[in-house]
């Protein structure tokens, strides 16, 4: 009997079949866990009762349920039955990238007026970064990214995967656990000319640490004055402050000083629709010509990629937004999720002052958005994990979406115990 060994591509006799086959992937190790979604992945193989996930940032209500927020649910009330399957542009629904840039450049933008701005539907944050990230190497081939110090884990992967070499700027001053604004100040300063700078437009993931106006005003000014181009992730938008529009206030300064910036927007957080990977990456350009090209290259470097973005996601999000009444509701689910993890805030710093912890815990309702960099040793975090079940990132990010009135007296005394005789 003869068989045919694909690896070598010869007519074998069966026997001789065994010995000569290849391993094809016999040097691939096993890769590193994600340091987020990895998290996730041991917290659900604990069977432990008692579990608390504060790890992935991703909403639960005060039953530590997630929620699918009642203008999505009505959005696809209406959708259901009218659904087409077929494909989406490459630059995905024109409906939801209109509305999504409004969120981003105002109602009124003369921007989009002027159409200005080329943007695509991306898939979620990642995607928009991502694609950003090829753009940029595509053409501007020998930049480099400044990215912050600390960041969302995943930034650094997306500009490693996209060759665009990385450079980093102080962000987070862990003595005051708030912003280190005179170093990053420097930090823009001493950049070449014209570098790329990759900034969290709100709800600083992982610190929940944002300038402030005023500062934001600055840091525009000096990337004014070193041609810098300032790239956005806005993945919290209405997170911070529980009001979408205030929470675009620094991609604004930088449009009344005249910036030609790009931005990454996600409706994982903000619409609950995590799984759907909707959002969009805009490129403000010079003129609707420059706009034009912009989208076709944008659209040229999805195609072989995942060739168009889905589509259900997008309907919602048009839906939503397209619709006065709809959008409204959506306003006031927002500002409820951003609301629940204020109240959060305050409990569990509460619940860890009346613990008599020696620390101070100030920062907890200091910082803003989903998170809480709370200062917790990676050692500090595995106690959390091995002794109380409770899971975290290991550089002490706790995702205040996930505490609720049930487990916040629980997680108060875990962290309590780990952290007093520290
Ligand atoms: C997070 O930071 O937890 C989220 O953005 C989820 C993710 O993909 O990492």
């Amino acid at each position: 009997m003869l068989l045919r060994n694909g690896c070598a591509g010869r007519i074998l006799k069966s026997g001789s079949f065994r010995s000569m086959s290849t391993s094809w992937w016999k040097h691939v190790e096993p890769a590193p866990k994600d340091p987020i979604l990895g998290v996730t992945e041991a917290f659900l193989a604990d069977p432990s009762p008692d579990k608390v996930n504060v790890g992935v940032g991703a909403y639960r209500d005060d039953n530590g349920k997630p929620v699918v927020l009642e203008c999505v649910r009505e959005a696809e009330r209406r959708i259901a039955g009218n659904l087409n399957m077929e494909y989406l542009p490459m630059g995905g629904s024109i409906k939801m990238v209109e509305e999504t840039l409004k969120l981003a450049y105002g109602e009124n933008s003369d921007l989009i007026k002027e159409k200005q701005i080329a943007a695509v539907q991306a898939l979620s944050g990642t995607g928009a970064c991502r694609l950003f990230a090829d753009f940029q190497k595509r053409f501007s081939p020998d930049s480099q990214i400044y990215i912050p110090v600390p960041t969302w884990a995943n930034h650094h992967n997306i500009w490693r995967d996209a060759h665009v070499p990385q450079n980093t700027f102080h962000y987070y001053h862990p003595e005051s656990r708030g912003l280190d604004f005179a170093s990053m100040m420097e930090d823009i300063k001493n950049a070449p000319n014209g570098s790329f700078f990759l900034l969290h437009a709100c709800a600083h993931n992982p610190t929940g640490v944002d300038p402030t106006e005023e500062q934001w005003r600055e840091i525009s000014h000096q990337f004014k004055v070193k041609g810098h181009f300032a790239f956005f992730d806005m993945a919290y938008q209405g997170f911070a402050s529980g009001d979408p529009e205030r929470d675009a206030k620094s991609i604004r300064i930088f449009l009344e000083d005249g910036h030609l910036i790009g931005c990454a927007q996600s409706y994982a957080k903000n619409m609950g629709l995590y799984g759907q990977r909707v959002g969009c990456l805009s490129v403000i350009c010079e003129d609707e010509k420059q706009a034009v090209a912009v989208k076709s290259q944008l659209q040229q470097l999805a195609r072989p990629m995942y060739s168009n973005p889905p589509v259900h996601g997008a309907l919602v999000v048009s839906t939503i937004l397209g619709d006065p009444e709809l959008k409204k509701l959506w306003l006031t689910e927002v500002k409820g999720m951003a609301d629940r993890i204020i109240g959060m805030r305050s409990a569990l710093r509460e619940n860890l002052e009346k613990l008599g912890s020696p620390l101070s815990w100030e920062h907890i309702t200091k910082q803003i958005g989903m998170f809480c960099y709370s200062g917790m040793t990676p050692e500090q975090v595995d106690r959390l994990t091995n002794e109380y079940h409770i899971y975290m990132t290991r550089n002490g990010r706790i995702s205040m979406a996930g505490v609720t009135t049930g487990n916040v007296g629980f997680l108060a005394n875990a962290i309590h115990e780990v952290t007093k005789s520290a």
